[in-house]
């Protein structure tokens, strides 16, 4: 088990050692793993390289570090609790021992099939145990996982695997959310017609639904595994060797393979969950997210299991069928510790008190929230409602790209404020600089959240493209890391994230790139152009508001475009992706050398008219038109 910290003062004392000497700290943190080989040399990075490698020529399998490392003691002990959409069905557990052998089968499975180590595998798959089975088989035989989340189009999920080139796609033929059944096989047989390296597509039954069946292609899931062996020795990997890839959305059209490596990922993901949420052995934990996404990866799967903990996994929505499933799920399994997005909570809040108050959850111990700012009242609410006024809240700041939580309170231990993430996590130098790059010290101070040093969990490259790495995080402010966030430092020192300043938008939690969004609009015959920003959202964070150039002769037929461009976003990239208020327009604001000024717009969906200086405009006379459109 990694170390614990346990006060105020020894998050200071563990904080000032990490900062003097952090191959000494996280030299001490790695030592509590599984290695085959300790690693010679413990960091070696230059930020303007950019290169950061940990625990080098150090060997390991992440597998053996949450099962042979932990089975002596919790073979019986539940790994993983499966929680259906539906209630009415049975959930299912998996001890640490069940889910070793499921593992290995499958990892033999693919072994079968001619997967290697450094070979790259698919994954689009609902929220069923399989999914976990199928990465960590992949991590077993030193493969690299690439899963994408069961929400996305055929064309990304196609997009993402010809980027990764991966050979095998695993998948199901459906999946339950809420009442409705995602048709996940029709959809990755659509995306196969464009990837030609795919060579087989293994099918986990879930729906039971009839399918598309190709005999040279698709193979059950079930028929795979009924004879594999339940044992397959673990690949021994170098450190550095990938773990996984994961596929974000950038500034600019395509989506990012944020890359990670085995061996910091490891200590890093297993240190964080121990420390943010304090996690006691024997604690039940729930985290909401979904594992197609980075938290589902760190703090479903990965933290959790390499600490030997005891995780709840939950296939629905928390809607479904009522408004109190998260309560009920937490009251059945006496969750301890709990941890969800923003939205969730302000889309619970919004259904009204009743449906939390009835719940005593008196075994909830800590709350944790993740991926967007979260406002005051829903802080609030979730404090008082959730938490009944006794459990600390942990706003957890962190990215896809970070591997695991960078600035957070540790619960119980750091004092909480509303809406605040706090201070760093040892090891985690966050600094703040202004638009020149000029380091703000001191309190009270608000510019571009930077980190300065490097930490284990970091991402190493972009799969295939390291100059895009460079370019998206280490170029603006030359040696440091760039998080593409806003970021104010109070006077208690604590930092308070402001949110995205980058052409990202953040909807659900969900990270889209406006040029994505426009790129999918612009599809449209009938559009010339568009710009997408985001708006102010009462439960979503941030809406998506489309400025659409479509030809004069349309009027009249605006709600039917409206509708057809929606779908075809919908389509293109994926139902979140959809706007929620499209404004067509004659032109948009441009500078003389072609650019949208999109801060202009960033105003008008905000409802200001503070735009600012305005004399590099071509058509300052477009602003008028724009404001006058513009739908509360
Ligand atoms: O803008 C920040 C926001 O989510 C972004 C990262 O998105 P993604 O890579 O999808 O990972 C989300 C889950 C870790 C960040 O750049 N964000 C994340 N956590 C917080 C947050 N904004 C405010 N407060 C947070 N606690």
């Amino acid at each position: 088990m990694v170390p614990k910290i346990s006060t105020l003062s020894g998050y200071l004392y563990e904080y000032q050692k990490s900062v003097a000497n952090p191959a000494g700290f996280w030299s001490h943190i790695a030592e509590t793993f599984y290695w085959h080989k300790p690693w010679t040399k413990t960091l070696e990075w230059d930020f303007h390289k950019p290169e950061v490698k940990w625990f080098l020529n150090g060997q390991l399998n992440i597998t053996e570090n949450i099962f042979e490392r932990h089975l002596f003691l919790r073979a019986k002990q539940p790994a993983i609790i499966w929680e259906p959409n539906d209630p009415s069905e049975p959930h299912r557990v998996l001890t640490y021992e069940e889910l070793y052998e499921e593992v290995n089968r499958f990892a033999n499975v693919l072994k079968s099939l001619g997967v290697k180590k450094g070979d790259r595998v698919a994954m689009y798959l609902p929220m069923i145990p399989e999914l976990v089975i199928v990465m960590l088989a992949t991590a077993r035989i030193g493969a690299i996982h690439s899963i994408v989340f069961a929400g996305f189009s055929a064309k990304a999920l196609a997009e993402r695997i010809n980027d990764a080139q991966a050979k095998i796609l695993i998948t199901a033929d459906g999946g339950f959310r809420g009442t409705k059944v995602i048709p996940l096989k029709q959809t990755a047989d659509e995306a196969i017609r464009s990837t030609p390296i795919v060579e087989k597509t293994i099918v986990v039954r879930r729906v039971g639904q009839n399918i598309q069946w190709n005999d040279n292609r698709d193979l059950w899931w079930h028929d795979l595994m009924k004879d594999a062996s339940p044992r397959c020795e673990a690949e021994i990997m170098d450190a550095e060797d990938p773990l996984f890839i994961l596929y974000t959305s950038g500034s600019t059209g395509k989506p990012k393979g944020v890359l990670h490596t085995i061996g910091g990922y490891m200590v890093y993901t297993a240190y964080t969950f121990r420390n943010v949420f304090q996690y006691r052995d024997g604690d039940v934990y729930f985290c909401a997210a979904d594992i197609g996404w980075i938290t589902g990866h760190s703090y479903i799967v990965y933290g959790p299991l390499l600490e030997g903990a005891t995780s709840v996994m939950f296939e629905g929505i928390p809607t479904y069928p009522k408004p109190d499933r998260y309560w009920q799920i937490i009251e059945k399994y006496g969750v301890n510790e709990f941890y969800t997005s923003p939205t969730a909570i302000r889309s619970l809040l919004a259904k009204g008190e009743e449906w939390v108050d009835k719940y005593e959850m008196p075994t909830l111990r800590v709350l944790g929230t993740v991926g967007e700012p979260i406002n005051e009242e829903a802080w609030h609410w979730y404090h008082d409602h959730v938490g009944k006024g006794r459990c600390p809240i942990v706003d957890t700041w962190w990215q896809t790209e970070t591997g695991g939580i960078m600035i957070s309170p540790l619960a119980g231990i750091i004092p909480t404020k509303p809406a605040y993430a706090t201070l760093p996590l040892p090891g985690v130098r966050p600094v703040i600089v202004d638009n020149e790059g000029k380091k703000l010290y001191g309190k009270n101070v608000e510019g571009n959240l930077c980190i300065e040093f490097p930490w284990p969990g970091m991402a190493r490259t972009l799969w295939g493209d390291h100059e895009r790495y460079k370019q998206a995080y280490f170029s603006a402010f030359p040696g440091l890391y760039f998080t593409g966030d806003g970021v104010k430092r109070d006077e208690d020192g604590y930092y308070r994230i402001l949110g995205r300043i980058d052409d990202v938008i953040n909807v659900s939690g969900h990270r889209l790139g406006t040029a994505e969004i426009e790129n999918a609009l612009n599809e449209h015959p009938l559009v010339a152009e568009s710009a997408v920003v985001g708006y102010p959202h009462p439960i979503k964070g941030q809406g998506i508001y489309a400025f659409v150039v479509a030809p004069e002769k349309l009027k009249g037929l605006d709600d039917e475009l409206r509708e057809s461009l929606r779908k075809g976003v919908a389509k293109l990239i994926s139902p979140i992706a959809k706007p929620d208020k499209i404004q067509f327009v004659s032109g948009l604001p441009k500078t003389r050398s072609g650019k949208i000024m999109r801060r202009i717009l960033r105003k008008i969906v905000q409802g200001s008219t503070d735009f600012g200086d305005t004399s590099t405009l071509t058509n300052p006379e477009i602003i008028e038109e724009l404001i006058q459109g513009y739908q509360k």
